[in-house]
């Protein structure tokens, strides 16, 4: 059940800073302390953007321990390994990427597949807090910037050419991993065309530590994703590859609404900060080419926003948060827009009779794929909520923005920073402690 106490904002934030102190290995905040031992790329960026208004020096190490592990072509993994940190399945050598790929990091263990790209974002909200400190800390974002202006740029530029190669305006995601949102229904149809074979003996080490298995991914489902490592790993991680060899590969329109933000919050740096205008030519079109994807993936009546299955050549209707994606990113025709805002707040989603807070549940309460506690499939995420405050208020939609933060921070007040939550009773699901939950609570809060 629900904790029954809550804490004040400012008991909260205290305990949200400390919460991150608490994960910090140094150079890198882990995801949380035992479910998640490593740095995820996302979550780096939502940490970041939480330690920016505690320490703006702080928040510029946890980007650049995430960018100096950034291949050679470009791609942020999806994890860096912690120095000799056990705990967590797959590990590094299960991914074998030091040894099979050519782009892989020499001096650092990693992943071979990638994440949402939301880290331009944090390189905003960085460059904000900084703007109000003294001289040194200016210069530390600066000079930040300075450095790793090109990898920002060519991780931009990896997802435009090596994810994007006939130019569609989507990312192909060749892992439900890479979408972030792992067993959505989203990727049901995808993966049931996913047929494991061999798959090398394993143990699973999250389900030892959420021990409630209807809060994880399945068995079934922990070989599929299993087995596309195997695939990866045949092709050697290669990007000319990944396409002829994985039978899991989807348009993913979330993380391309998410891209095509920021491209444009990154060109916007770049216009402030007198980086290259080939560059920021580039980050522009690319924004402009993500943003028609996700439009053209759009159903014309409700404005609902579809992935894209390229094995079996159909769109993938859901009733789960992606839908909104165009919200994220802007473009829809007006009377669609305004569609798609009526299902965000009527009763498919935050406004459903029985929700706790009104807030977006990762897949609609009235969907038969609705599952309350299980990991995508309709628990409220704290980060999501955080994503579209951020995005709405970008958007200039104040009073949405102010909503979804208000409604955040009456949830994420039980002070447990759990990844998930039910929707309905508000118990706190998954990892406690959880690194992204206490920065989006920061944030609000900073
Ligand atoms: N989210 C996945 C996990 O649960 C991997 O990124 O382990």
């Amino acid at each position: 059940m629900p904790p029954d106490h809550s804490f004040a904002p400012t008991q909260l934030a205290a305990r949200a800073a400390y919460l991150l102190r608490g994960n910090d290995l140094g150079t890198m905040t882990t995801a949380a302390p035992l479910l998640y031992p490593h740095m995820w790329s996302w979550d780096a960026a939502f940490v970041a953007i939480g330690l920016a208004p505690l320490s703006v020096e702080r928040a510029v190490v946890e980007l650049d321990t995430l960018l100096s592990a950034q291949w050679s072509n470009g791609m942020i993994p999806h994890i860096v390994f912690a120095n000799g940190v056990d705990g967590y399945f797959p590990g590094p050598a299960r991914w074998a990427t030091s040894a099979l790929a050519a782009h892989a990091p020499r001096n650092r263990h990693t992943s071979g597949i990638t994440q949402p790209p939301v880290h331009a974002i944090a390189v905003q909200r960085i460059l904000d807090h900084a703007r109000t400190r003294g001289r040194s800390t200016r210069a530390v974002a600066e000079a930040f910037l300075d450095r790793r202006w090109d990898d920002l740029v060519n991780w931009h530029r990896w997802l435009a050419e090596a994810r994007d190669p006939n130019q569609h305006g989507r990312v192909t995601l060749y892992h439900g991993w890479e979408s972030g949102m792992d067993n959505s229904p989203r990727w049901d149809g995808a993966y049931a065309n996913v047929i494991p074979g061999t798959v090398p003996e394993y143990q699973r080490e999250d389900n030892t530590i959420v021990t409630d298995a209807s809060q994880r991914p399945s068995d079934l489902e922990y070989d599929r994703y299993l087995w596309l490592l195997e695939e990866m790993k045949s092709a050697r991680y290669d990007d000319d590859l990944l396409p002829k060899v994985m039978s899991f590969a989807v348009e993913d329109v979330f993380v391309s609404a998410i891209l095509a933000v920021a491209c444009d919050v990154l060109a916007e740096i770049g216009e402030d900060y007198h980086r290259p205008k080939a560059d920021v030519r580039d980050l522009y079109s690319w924004g402009e080419r993500f943003r028609a994807g996700v439009i053209e993936s759009t159903d014309e009546r409700t404005g609902a926003a579809r992935d894209y299955d390229v094995r079996a050549d159909q769109w993938i209707a859901t009733e789960t948060v992606a839908q909104f994606a165009p919200l994220l990113c802007g473009g829809l025709p007006h009377d669609r827009e305004r569609a798609l805002v009526k299902l965000l707040e009527g009763p498919r989603f935050c406004a459903h009779p029985d929700l706790k807070y009104a807030s977006i549940p990762s897949t609609s309460p009235v969907s038969r794929d609705f599952r309350p506690r299980e990991y995508w499939r309709g628990p409220v995420w704290p980060v999501m909520t955080w994503l579209f405050s951020w995005c709405f208020a970008r958007r200039g939609w104040a009073e949405r923005s102010r909503i979804l933060r208000q409604e955040g921070l009456r949830q994420a007040s039980d002070g447990t920073f759990a990844e998930y939550y039910e929707p309905f009773t508000g118990e706190p699901l998954g990892s406690m402690q959880q690194s992204w939950t206490a920065a989006a609570v920061l944030d609000w809060l900073g």
